[in-house]
């Protein structure tokens, strides 16, 4: 059984690639032999970067996820972390957005049947700060929605049009797609910050799984040379790296 999950808001900067990458390193240490395919949907190709160590992988734009849109077969390359295979983005993505039959296929069951048939444990996709195809499509495919969130107005709008998009377009398609949302770079001390997570927390309550702090140990560890999840990088509160690998693995596993 291949679990799906995809990191999503249309909005950009809450996060989605940072806690895709620290998901796909959670669902490898699973257990022994765990494999995690990681596919990424949007052109700037962070999560690839931050997968590969690699920032020309972007450049690459015949290979990647572009040839599992096409229907091709695919041949997923190899990530700093071994376990981990990755469908790279690309700057030319977006040649995929309004093609007939690229959209009748991944509206459909048949990519999602398809990506279930690769035989991976784990299936992680980080997607566009746009809606379009490659956002849609990915929830049509996904067993979870991760929907992370800063506690500031127009991220949570974001949110709840995910939300709406769920409710509109994907639960015909994919009814049993679940959803949890996840305020991320909060700072609690800061009262706007504070009535914003309280805010999501009283209108979605369980849905809204962790509230992570702003961290400069969390930028700096994607920031590292190759990109490392935090609980790995050195020096980092002990505190810090429990919240970060509780958190994944209760998505992993939830
Ligand atoms: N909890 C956090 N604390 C500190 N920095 C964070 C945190 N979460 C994300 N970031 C940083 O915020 C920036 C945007 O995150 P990213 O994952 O690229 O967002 P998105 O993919 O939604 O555009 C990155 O520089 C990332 O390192
Ligand atoms: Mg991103």
């Amino acid at each position: 059984m291949t679990k799906i999950i995809v990191a999503i808001n249309q909005k950009g900067g809450v996060g989605k690639s940072t806690l895709a990458f620290h998901l796909a390193h959670a669902a490898a240490a699973q257990g022994d032999g765990k494999r995690v395919l990681c596919l990424d949907l949007d052109s700037q190709g962070n999560f690839s970067q931050y997968l590969t160590g690699d920032l020309d992988v972007i450049n690459d734009t015949v290979g990647g996820v572009g040839v599992f849109l096409e229907g091709r077969e695919i041949t997923p390359s190899k990530t700093t972390r071994e376990g981990i295979e990755l469908l790279h983005g690309h700057s030319k993505l977006d040649r995929y957005d309004n093609d007939p039959d690229v959209e009748e296929r991944g509206y459909s069951t048949v990519m999602r049947h398809q990506l279930r048939e690769l035989g991976y444990d784990y299936i992680v996709i980080d997607t566009p700060p746009a809606v379009g195809f490659r956002h849609m499509a990915a929830l049509c495919w996904a067993d979870l929605a991760v929907i992370p969130m800063e506690p500031v107005m127009t991220s949570i709008v974001g949110f709840q049009n995910v939300l709406v998009s769920i409710d509109e377009f994907i639960t015909p398609i994919n009814p049993g797609l679940k959803w949890c949302g996840v305020v991320n770079k909060a700072n609690l001390r800061v009262k706007s910050h504070r009535e914003k997570e309280e805010y999501v927390r009283q209108e979605y309550g369980q849905h809204i799984v962790a509230t992570l702090a702003t961290r400069t140990a969390v930028s700096e560890a994607m920031e590292e040379e190759p990109a490392q999840p935090v609980w790995l990088k050195k020096g980092v509160p002990r505190d810090l790296r429990q919240v970060w690998l509780d958190f994944c693995n209760e998505i992993i596993k939830g």
